[in-house]
Protein backbone atom coordinates (compact mmCIF):
# COMPACT_ATOMS: atom_id res chain seq x y z
CA UNK A 1 0.00 0.00 0.00
CA UNK A 2 1.19 3.14 -0.56
CA UNK A 3 1.85 5.72 2.29
CA UNK A 4 -0.20 8.52 0.77
CA UNK A 5 -3.12 8.95 -1.19
CA UNK A 6 -2.35 11.61 -3.29
CA UNK A 7 1.26 13.75 -3.94
CA UNK A 8 -0.53 16.80 -3.68
CA UNK A 9 -3.73 18.01 -1.77
CA UNK A 10 -4.95 21.09 -0.38
CA UNK A 11 -8.19 21.78 2.14
CA UNK A 12 -9.67 25.26 2.03
CA UNK A 13 -6.46 27.28 0.98
CA UNK A 14 -7.61 30.70 1.91
CA UNK A 15 -5.30 33.90 0.84
CA UNK A 16 -5.99 37.76 0.67
CA UNK A 17 -3.68 40.44 -0.04
CA UNK A 18 -3.68 43.52 1.82
CA UNK A 19 -4.21 46.90 -0.51
CA UNK A 20 -3.93 49.84 2.37
CA UNK A 21 -7.41 49.81 4.10
CA UNK A 22 -8.71 47.00 1.74
CA UNK A 23 -8.73 43.15 2.09
CA UNK A 24 -8.13 41.77 -1.59
CA UNK A 25 -10.06 38.02 -1.11
CA UNK A 26 -7.92 36.14 -3.69
CA UNK A 27 -7.98 32.21 -2.71
CA UNK A 28 -11.45 31.36 -1.49
CA UNK A 29 -11.51 27.83 -0.27
CA UNK A 30 -9.41 25.52 -2.84
CA UNK A 31 -9.57 21.89 -2.60
CA UNK A 32 -7.44 20.02 -5.31
CA UNK A 33 -6.19 16.43 -5.16
CA UNK A 34 -3.55 15.54 -7.78
CA UNK A 35 -2.08 11.85 -7.97
CA UNK A 36 1.55 10.66 -8.49
CA UNK A 37 2.26 10.47 -12.20
CA UNK A 38 -0.84 13.12 -13.40
CA UNK A 39 -0.31 15.95 -15.46
CA UNK A 40 -2.62 18.78 -14.39
CA UNK A 41 -3.64 22.24 -15.82
CA UNK A 42 -5.29 24.70 -13.98
CA UNK A 43 -6.82 27.59 -15.90
CA UNK A 44 -8.12 30.70 -14.92
CA UNK A 45 -8.25 34.17 -16.10
CA UNK A 46 -5.65 36.78 -15.48
CA UNK A 47 -5.99 37.75 -11.85
CA UNK A 48 -7.55 34.66 -10.89
CA UNK A 49 -4.99 33.48 -8.29
CA UNK A 50 -3.44 31.14 -10.34
CA UNK A 51 0.32 32.28 -9.76
CA UNK A 52 -0.40 32.91 -5.68
CA UNK A 53 -2.05 28.90 -5.84
CA UNK A 54 1.53 27.45 -7.11
CA UNK A 55 3.30 29.54 -4.53
CA UNK A 56 1.37 28.25 -2.04
CA UNK A 57 1.62 25.03 -3.53
CA UNK A 58 5.36 24.94 -3.79
CA UNK A 59 6.08 26.28 -0.61
CA UNK A 60 6.78 29.56 -1.80
CA UNK A 61 3.94 31.17 -0.12
CA UNK A 62 1.64 30.39 2.83
CA UNK A 63 -2.12 30.37 2.82
CA UNK A 64 -3.84 32.79 5.65
CA UNK A 65 -6.63 29.82 6.58
CA UNK A 66 -6.29 26.00 4.80
CA UNK A 67 -3.55 23.47 4.60
CA UNK A 68 -1.39 21.85 1.62
CA UNK A 69 -0.22 18.61 2.11
CA UNK A 70 2.62 17.01 -0.01
CA UNK A 71 2.74 12.71 -0.16
CA UNK A 72 0.77 13.55 3.22
CA UNK A 73 2.60 15.65 5.13
CA UNK A 74 1.05 19.01 6.10
CA UNK A 75 3.84 21.81 4.76
CA UNK A 76 2.82 24.00 7.52
CA UNK A 77 4.27 21.33 10.32
CA UNK A 78 7.70 21.78 7.99
CA UNK A 79 10.37 22.94 9.57
CA UNK A 80 12.38 25.85 7.97
CA UNK A 81 15.30 22.88 7.14
CA UNK A 82 12.39 21.16 5.72
CA UNK A 83 10.40 23.73 3.93
CA UNK A 84 13.84 24.48 2.24
CA UNK A 85 14.70 21.38 1.47
CA UNK A 86 11.07 21.06 -0.20
CA UNK A 87 11.70 24.13 -2.56
CA UNK A 88 14.98 22.72 -3.55
CA UNK A 89 14.91 19.21 -3.62
CA UNK A 90 11.00 18.06 -3.58
CA UNK A 91 9.36 20.74 -5.97
CA UNK A 92 10.63 22.20 -9.18
CA UNK A 93 9.67 25.29 -10.91
CA UNK A 94 9.39 26.88 -14.64
CA UNK A 95 8.28 30.59 -14.61
CA UNK A 96 6.83 32.66 -17.59
CA UNK A 97 9.75 34.74 -17.87
CA UNK A 98 12.43 31.70 -17.15
CA UNK A 99 14.58 33.91 -14.56
CA UNK A 100 17.77 32.32 -15.60
CA UNK A 101 21.47 34.43 -14.61
CA UNK A 102 22.69 35.63 -17.41
CA UNK A 103 26.13 35.76 -15.66
CA UNK A 104 26.14 32.35 -16.02
CA UNK A 105 26.31 29.80 -17.92
CA UNK A 106 23.47 27.38 -20.10
CA UNK A 107 25.38 24.72 -18.11
CA UNK A 108 25.44 26.90 -14.52
CA UNK A 109 22.14 27.80 -14.85
CA UNK A 110 20.83 24.13 -15.18
CA UNK A 111 23.60 22.97 -12.09
CA UNK A 112 22.90 26.01 -9.86
CA UNK A 113 19.96 24.33 -7.43
CA UNK A 114 22.34 21.51 -6.80
CA UNK A 115 24.89 24.05 -5.92
CA UNK A 116 23.41 25.93 -3.90
CA UNK A 117 21.71 22.85 -2.26
CA UNK A 118 25.24 21.95 -0.90
CA UNK A 119 28.13 23.07 1.33
CA UNK A 120 30.77 24.50 -0.39
CA UNK A 121 33.08 21.29 0.78
CA UNK A 122 29.74 18.73 -0.57
CA UNK A 123 29.81 20.99 -3.63
CA UNK A 124 33.34 20.24 -4.49
CA UNK A 125 33.10 16.40 -3.97
CA UNK A 126 29.51 16.26 -5.66
CA UNK A 127 30.66 18.82 -8.81
CA UNK A 128 31.71 16.30 -11.63
CA UNK A 129 28.08 14.42 -10.84
CA UNK A 130 26.25 17.51 -10.79
CA UNK A 131 27.71 18.50 -14.20
CA UNK A 132 27.49 14.89 -15.65
CA UNK A 133 23.66 15.61 -14.78
CA UNK A 134 23.00 18.96 -16.16
CA UNK A 135 24.56 17.68 -19.55
CA UNK A 136 22.27 15.15 -19.82
CA UNK A 137 19.37 17.04 -19.42
CA UNK A 138 20.74 19.61 -22.05
CA UNK A 139 20.82 16.28 -24.49
CA UNK A 140 17.70 15.88 -23.23
CA UNK A 141 15.96 18.71 -23.77
CA UNK A 142 17.73 19.47 -27.27
CA UNK A 143 20.30 21.68 -25.88
CA UNK A 144 23.96 20.21 -25.74
CA UNK A 145 25.20 22.83 -28.20
CA UNK A 146 24.36 25.17 -26.03
CA UNK A 147 25.95 24.08 -23.02
CA UNK A 148 28.50 27.52 -23.05
CA UNK A 149 26.17 30.05 -24.39
CA UNK A 150 24.75 32.79 -21.97
CA UNK A 151 20.98 32.95 -21.50
CA UNK A 152 21.01 36.20 -23.58
CA UNK A 153 22.82 34.20 -26.76
CA UNK A 154 19.40 31.63 -26.56
CA UNK A 155 16.03 32.29 -28.18
CA UNK A 156 12.71 32.56 -25.74
CA UNK A 157 12.37 28.68 -26.01
CA UNK A 158 15.82 27.71 -25.56
CA UNK A 159 15.76 29.77 -22.70
CA UNK A 160 12.52 28.14 -21.32
CA UNK A 161 14.09 24.80 -22.07
CA UNK A 162 17.04 25.80 -20.05
CA UNK A 163 14.82 26.84 -17.42
CA UNK A 164 12.97 23.17 -17.18
CA UNK A 165 16.43 21.53 -17.23
CA UNK A 166 17.27 23.88 -13.49
CA UNK A 167 13.81 22.93 -12.35
CA UNK A 168 14.69 19.07 -13.07
CA UNK A 169 18.02 19.35 -12.21
CA UNK A 170 17.27 17.94 -8.38
CA UNK A 171 14.99 15.41 -9.57
CA UNK A 172 11.68 16.91 -8.00
CA UNK A 173 8.80 14.59 -7.31
CA UNK A 174 6.64 17.27 -8.30
CA UNK A 175 6.80 19.94 -11.48
CA UNK A 176 5.16 23.18 -11.18
CA UNK A 177 5.25 25.38 -14.15
CA UNK A 178 3.21 29.27 -14.14
CA UNK A 179 2.77 30.04 -17.79
CA UNK A 180 5.27 27.97 -19.30
CA UNK A 181 4.55 29.55 -22.81
CA UNK A 182 3.37 32.57 -21.96
CA UNK A 183 5.99 34.38 -23.15
CA UNK A 184 6.51 32.29 -26.71
CA UNK A 185 4.96 32.31 -30.22
CA UNK A 186 2.59 29.50 -30.63
CA UNK A 187 4.94 27.15 -32.13
CA UNK A 188 7.63 27.54 -29.94
CA UNK A 189 4.86 27.20 -26.83
CA UNK A 190 3.71 23.85 -28.69
CA UNK A 191 7.76 22.91 -28.53
CA UNK A 192 7.91 23.33 -24.54
CA UNK A 193 4.44 21.61 -24.04
CA UNK A 194 5.95 18.98 -25.64
CA UNK A 195 8.51 18.57 -23.61
CA UNK A 196 6.40 18.55 -20.41
CA UNK A 197 4.19 16.10 -21.80
CA UNK A 198 7.03 13.82 -22.81
CA UNK A 199 8.59 14.36 -19.13
CA UNK A 200 5.47 13.44 -17.56
CA UNK A 201 4.56 10.31 -20.30
CA UNK A 202 8.19 9.16 -18.35
CA UNK A 203 6.63 9.56 -15.05
CA UNK A 204 7.01 12.83 -14.31
CA UNK A 205 4.41 14.75 -12.32
CA UNK A 206 3.40 17.78 -14.03
CA UNK A 207 1.23 21.10 -12.29
CA UNK A 208 0.65 23.60 -15.40
CA UNK A 209 -1.08 27.24 -14.32
CA UNK A 210 -2.07 28.76 -17.86
CA UNK A 211 -5.11 31.72 -18.69
CA UNK A 212 -5.10 29.56 -22.20
CA UNK A 213 -7.61 26.65 -22.56
CA UNK A 214 -5.91 25.65 -25.26
CA UNK A 215 -2.89 25.12 -23.83
CA UNK A 216 -4.54 23.46 -21.03
CA UNK A 217 -5.90 20.74 -23.01
CA UNK A 218 -2.47 19.32 -23.09
CA UNK A 219 -2.56 18.35 -19.83
CA UNK A 220 -4.33 15.27 -19.30
CA UNK A 221 -6.73 16.84 -17.03
CA UNK A 222 -7.97 20.18 -16.99
CA UNK A 223 -9.60 22.12 -13.37
CA UNK A 224 -10.59 25.66 -13.51
CA UNK A 225 -10.07 28.58 -10.78
CA UNK A 226 -12.61 30.92 -11.17
CA UNK A 227 -13.88 33.46 -7.63
CA UNK A 228 -10.88 32.02 -5.65
CA UNK A 229 -12.30 28.49 -5.79
CA UNK A 230 -11.76 25.28 -7.91
CA UNK A 231 -15.01 25.29 -10.20
N1 LIG B 1 1.96 40.44 -3.39
C1 LIG B 1 0.75 40.90 -3.69
N2 LIG B 1 0.21 41.96 -3.06
C2 LIG B 1 -1.01 42.40 -3.36
N3 LIG B 1 -1.83 41.84 -4.28
C3 LIG B 1 -1.36 40.79 -4.94
C4 LIG B 1 -0.05 40.25 -4.69
N4 LIG B 1 0.12 39.19 -5.50
C5 LIG B 1 -1.00 39.07 -6.22
N5 LIG B 1 -1.89 40.03 -5.89
C6 LIG B 1 -3.24 40.19 -6.46
O1 LIG B 1 -3.91 38.95 -6.35
C7 LIG B 1 -4.66 38.68 -7.51
C8 LIG B 1 -4.22 37.35 -8.11
O2 LIG B 1 -2.90 37.46 -8.60
P1 LIG B 1 -2.15 36.26 -9.30
O3 LIG B 1 -2.12 35.10 -8.38
O4 LIG B 1 -0.86 36.76 -9.78
O5 LIG B 1 -3.14 35.92 -10.51
P2 LIG B 1 -2.88 35.16 -11.88
O6 LIG B 1 -1.57 34.46 -11.77
O7 LIG B 1 -4.05 34.24 -12.01
O8 LIG B 1 -2.90 36.20 -12.96
C9 LIG B 1 -4.47 39.86 -8.44
O9 LIG B 1 -5.56 40.73 -8.27
C10 LIG B 1 -3.20 40.49 -7.93
O10 LIG B 1 -3.19 41.87 -8.18
MG1 LIG C 1 0.13 34.56 -12.87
Amino acid sequence: MKKHDYILQTRGIHKSYRMGATEVKVLKGVNLAVEEGEFVAIVGSSGSGKSTLLHILGGLDKPGRGAVSFEGRDLSRFSAGELNRFRNKAVGFVFQFYHLLDELSVLENVFLPTMVSKSVIGWLGYRRQARRRARELLVQLGLSDRANHKPYQLSGGERQRVAIGRALMNAPRLLLADEPTGNLDSATGNGILDSLEELNKAGQTVVMVTHDERIAQRARRTITLADGKIT
